[in-house]
């Protein structure tokens, strides 16, 4: 019985030996299994969060088309003038509300409104392309508008009636047409490739558009601004943009003056004393490899446009827009492939009674009117608003884009035609 007692024992501690080891196993293999379950379970979370975000993303992205098409208009729309600031001497910013209070589209940043103005003492509205100068929003569109008069001496050497009535008439409460967003110079808040912006002058409008929507939508996106001007005396929207600088990480702001007054220190105002070039541009960038945007007068678009472009910049990747017909002529010559040449012919301006030589280096039909002193008027220079239509009387045209609006029978857009042949037109 003692024996059997003694055996009971060892038995019961290898029983109970055996159990432990096996409770043990068992909550190894519970701890394993559960482990290997909850890393699936993470890793199907993670892209379940990821598909969540993608289709936010893609609803966001429609949301934003269905907005754009939607809310766009056709023809004219009323606004009123609910507030104008004075930036500086000659540039003011107009801020408009939609008569009808309905939202506005979500424009794409660069983009202009093309306005028919009733000027006092004008028989014919004037038709006038400005850029908007703010990030897309539900209620109102800022234009920020020169005064293009110049003068010396007390004498205007260059009249610009539209510019100059909106910077010096214009009074808050009044109403103006504007057609809806137009323009294929803006910035796509789809891509999110680092942006270089580079703007002269004025060119700043629609550069501050693409800026400060970057810094609404895009708080991630890296964005360098090159800004050239004289000095602080010219410098439009310099708080606006400050503000931005100073808010957003993301955003980096050369200042560049080519002639700073006494009181503008470098440092304080201004980071560099002389004009954007492209080998400052090098010097301040790690690579090449940007998405660039440039808007400025002739000369600043051609230099950089070139010099990006010898740089090694794929052409996708630079976007300009110009002020002035041939700027933009030659700029694009100077990054286009050459299309196939037209054949050099004659334009007879029937009411000054001039007949032209042209050739391809004249550019459209409006570049030589102008280039030979002949009245045509224009707007947005790109086919879009329909105010450069003249009479084609003989012959006939060829467009260098599709026009958006569509010139009555017997009728051409003349910033976007070029002759095929000899051709007669009523200007
Ligand atoms: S200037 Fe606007 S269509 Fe020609």
């Amino acid at each position: 019985m003692a024996n059997l007692a003694i055996l009971s024992t060892e038995h019961y501690f290898l029983i109970a030996g055996i159990a432990l080891i096996a409770i043990v196993l068992l909550q190894m293999s519970f701890w394993v299994g559960g482990s290997i379950g909850s890393h699936f379970a993470q890793k199907k979370q993670m892209n379940l969060n990821l598909l969540i975000l993608e289709q936010k993303l893609a609803a966001a992205k429609l949301e934003r088309n269905i907005v754009e098409g939607e809310l766009g208009w056709s023809g004219y729309r009323t606004f009123r003038v609910v507030k104008l600031v004075r930036e500086i001497k000659d540039i003011v910013s107009i801020y408009l509300t939609p008569q009808d209070q309905r939202p506005l589209p979500f424009f794409k940043p660069g983009q202009y409104l093309t306005f028919s103005l009733d000027l006092p003492g004008e028989k014919k509205p004037l038709i006038r392309c400005y850029s908007i100068s703010n990030a897309p929003n539900d209620e109102f569109f800022r234009c920020t508008i020169k005064n293009l008069c110049v003068e010396a001496n007390g004498q205007k050497t260059h009249t610009a009636k539209a510019s100059q009535y909106l910077t010096t008439q214009l009074e808050e409460g009044q109403i103006l047409r504007a057609r809806a967003p137009a323009g294929k110079f803006h910035i796509d808040l789809n891509e999110e490739q680092p942006v270089v912006l580079l703007a002269g002058g004025i060119g700043i409008t629609p550069i501050f558009s693409m800026l400060a929507s970057i810094a609404k939508f895009q708080p991630h996106r890296r964005v360098i601004l090159f800004y050239g001007g004289r000095s602080t005396r010219d410098y439009g929207l310099k708080n606006d943009l400050q503000n931005l600088v100073r808010k957003h990480r993301n955003i980096y702001l050369l200042n560049c003056f080519s002639d700073p007054l006494e009181s503008d220190q470098q440092g304080v105002h201004y980071d560099v004393k002389g004009h954007v070039t492209i080998d400052l541009i090098k010097s301040m960038l790690p690579s090449n490899n940007f998405q660039y945007y440039l808007c400025g007068p002739g000369q600043f678009m051609s230099a950089l446009v070139t010099g990006l472009a010898e740089w090694g910049v794929p052409k996708e990747q630079i976007h300009f827009e110009a002020f002035g017909p041939s700027s933009v002529k030659s700029v694009r010559a100077d990054i286009s492939s050459p299309e196939k040449s037209r054949q050099a012919c004659r334009i007879r301006f029937t009411r000054t009674g001039e007949t032209v030589e042209w050739n391809e280096s004249n550019g459209s039909l409006l570049d030589a009117a102008e280039q030979y002193g002949v009245a045509v008027n224009s707007g947005c220079r790109a086919g879009n608003c329909g105010s450069c239509e003249v009479g084609l009387l003989k012959g006939r045209v060829r467009y260098s884009k599709d026009p958006s609006v569509f010139p009555e029978s017997g009728k051409t857009l003349s910033c976007v035609a070029c002759p095929d042949g000899d051709v007669e037109v009523d200007a």
